[in-house]
């Protein structure tokens, strides 16, 4: 596909601040056509460096909560200031998404590229721990790296290159994914599928210079994407 909110990005500065699969370009697939409107409150859950909240105010209007746990908050709101937003439009939040203190409903939309992969894949965790700060029919848009099928009885070569067995549990298949999901009674699923990005954003991290991407490199440099994918998972509160 076509990334026409990304072309406008500089490389140098995405690769600088990018922490997996180039999460501009998943973002702007996830969000085509997406139902939340201009001027939502949307938190960016596991917004790393912050990159994805800057690309949800700019490109889709949003006042964004760029909410991480392993990121720096204070490099973030420097981040941000030097894009020349405010703190009307974006805020650094240092907070684990499974302990989140912010006020109940308070939130239009959650966002969350390459990382509910980290702290959903416990079933409860969607009803019990996120939703509650949803309003009423407000939308969840996520998308977790993902396999093709499921390969942890046999893991692939290409695989075991850059990743553990224990690494490769966070990554799934969509069977997983729609197991886990369906389990929750305050959502409805409004889509679970496979994406189309899929090569060219692992392309473009291993392209990036750090100690992650290198290692991530041997493993889509001997043909692993045959097996990988990402998955879309779009959901609204009841
Ligand atoms: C692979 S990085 C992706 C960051 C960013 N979305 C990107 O694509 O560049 C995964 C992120 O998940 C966040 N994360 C992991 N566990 C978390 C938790 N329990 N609560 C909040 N964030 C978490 C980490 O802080 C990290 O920034």
């Amino acid at each position: 596909m076509k990334y026409l909110k990304v072309e406008k990005y500089d490389t140098d500065l995405i690769n600088q601040k990018i922490m997996g699969p180039n999460p501009l370009k998943l973002e702007e697939e996830l969000l085509e056509n997406n139902s939340i409107k201009p001027g939502s409150i949307v938190m960016d859950l596991g917004s790393g460096q912050g990159i994805t909240s800057i690309f949800l105010v700019k490109e889709y209007g949003f006042k964004v909560y760029a909410t991480d746990l392993w990121s720096n908050p204070e490099e973030n709101k420097e981040f941000f200031e030097k894009m020349g937003l405010s703190k009307e439009e974006i805020i650094s939040v240092k907070m684990d998404a499974t302990d989140l203190k912010y006020e109940k409903e308070f939130f239009d939309a959650v966002i969350s590229t390459d990382s509910y992969n980290y702290f959903g894949r416990d079933e409860k965790f969607l009803d019990e721990k996120l939703l509650p700060f949803v309003k009423s029919g407000g939308y969840i848009y996520i998308v977790v790296p993902g396999m093709k099928s499921d390969y942890h009885g046999n893991l692939p070569e290409e695989l075991l290159i850059s990743w553990t067995p224990e690494q490769l549990e966070y990554i799934q298949d969509i069977e997983y994914w729609k197991n886990i999901i369906s389990k929750s009674k305050d959502s409805e699923i409004i889509s679970i599928h496979e994406m189309e990005s899929n090569e060219e954003c692992w392309n473009d991290w291993v392209k990036c210079d750090n100690e992650y991407s290198k290692n991530d490199k041997k493993a889509i440099d001997s043909g692993a994407c045959k097996y990988l994918n990402f998955i879309a998972i779009i959901l609204r509160k009841k």
